[in-house]
């Protein structure tokens, strides 16, 4: 059996990850920045230990030196005979700032977290999974629109879910599945960490948060029956569909008037 790798296992969707796939008995290779991150998520895997205890591997994803360490290190594992059966690019992050008023230098980082990092797991993964492989690729619902305020995090989403249904039709023929998980909000350090407690979607509460151990649950089985989309709840589900009814550029009015300061 090989392992389930998971990037941004420290918390949030990539912990929840983590509790599902030990509850399966999958063996585990989480990959946080600092060794310590790792604590709170190994004790609450703890009740499904089996077998092989997780491996921890650290990384920064925004810095490319240190994913081409991370890169090495599971070279390494795999030639002492430990290969990925399952590969989930979860990491990612948003940045809550119109573009002219954002920091480049935090949107360049973004990328290399939310875009090059994950692309780049993505090609060692289709060179490491095997028949029966799964990868999977943690996207967003606002993959599917334009996101005034967060211009670059909506975009960096979009390239996700565009990248993953490619590699889905290109790695089917060798029986890898790829899944897009693309879940709306959920309650994780994200919006706190964005920023976007500033905005009116936030302030006023007219967002209703998923509990991010109920989207995980729905995506894992998801990518389990190797679907192509995990988009957890009905009204996310919705979300997706209205920019094509309502036009493109209606739907990112509206994104950007829910996301105007406030
Ligand atoms: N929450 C939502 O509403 C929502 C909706 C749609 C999609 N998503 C996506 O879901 C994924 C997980 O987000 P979340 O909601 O669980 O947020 P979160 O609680 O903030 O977790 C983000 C994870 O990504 C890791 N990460 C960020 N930058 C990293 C870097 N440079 N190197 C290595 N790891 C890094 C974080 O590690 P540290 O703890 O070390 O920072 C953390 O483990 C992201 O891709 C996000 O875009 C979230």
């Amino acid at each position: 059996m090989g392992y389930t790798l998971i990037t941004g296992s420290s918390r949030g969707i990539g912990a929840d990850w983590a509790v599902e796939a030990a509850k399966a008995g999958q063996e585990l290779v989480l990959v946080v920045r600092r060794e310590a991150d790792a604590v709170a998520t190994l004790e609450r895997i703890q009740p499904w230990a089996s077998g092989a205890q997780p491996v921890v591997l650290t990384a920064d994803l925004g810095q490319p030196e240190s994913l081409a360490a991370l890169i090495h290190q599971l070279d390494t594992l795999h030639m002492a005979g430990k290969s990925p059966d399952r590969v989930v690019n979860n990491a990612g992050f948003g940045d809550y700032a119109a573009l002219h008023q954002a920091d480049p230098a935090v949107l360049r980082n973004m990328v290399e977290v939310n875009v090059q990092a994950l692309m780049h797991l993505s090609h060692w993964a289709a060179n490491r999974l095997e028949s029966g492989g799964r990868l999977i690729n943690v996207a967003s619902t606002a993959a599917f629109q334009a996101g005034p305020g967060m211009a670059a995090y909506y975009a960096s989403k979009a390239f996700v879910l565009s990248f993953s249904e490619a590699l889905a039709t290109e790695l089917k023929p060798r029986n890898i599945s790829v899944t897009a998980v693309c879940p709306g909000p959920t309650r994780t350090a994200f919006f706190d960490r964005a920023g976007l407690e500033k905005s009116r979607l936030v302030s006023q509460g007219l967002m209703p948060l998923m509990d991010a151990p109920t989207a995980v649950r729905y995506a894992f089985q998801r990518a389990e029956k190797r679907k192509f989309y995990a988009i957890p709840g009905f009204m996310n589900r919705l979300g997706t569909v209205l920019p094509r009814l309502t036009g493109r550029r209606f739907a990112a009015a509206t994104v950007g008037w829910l996301q105007r300061p406030h």
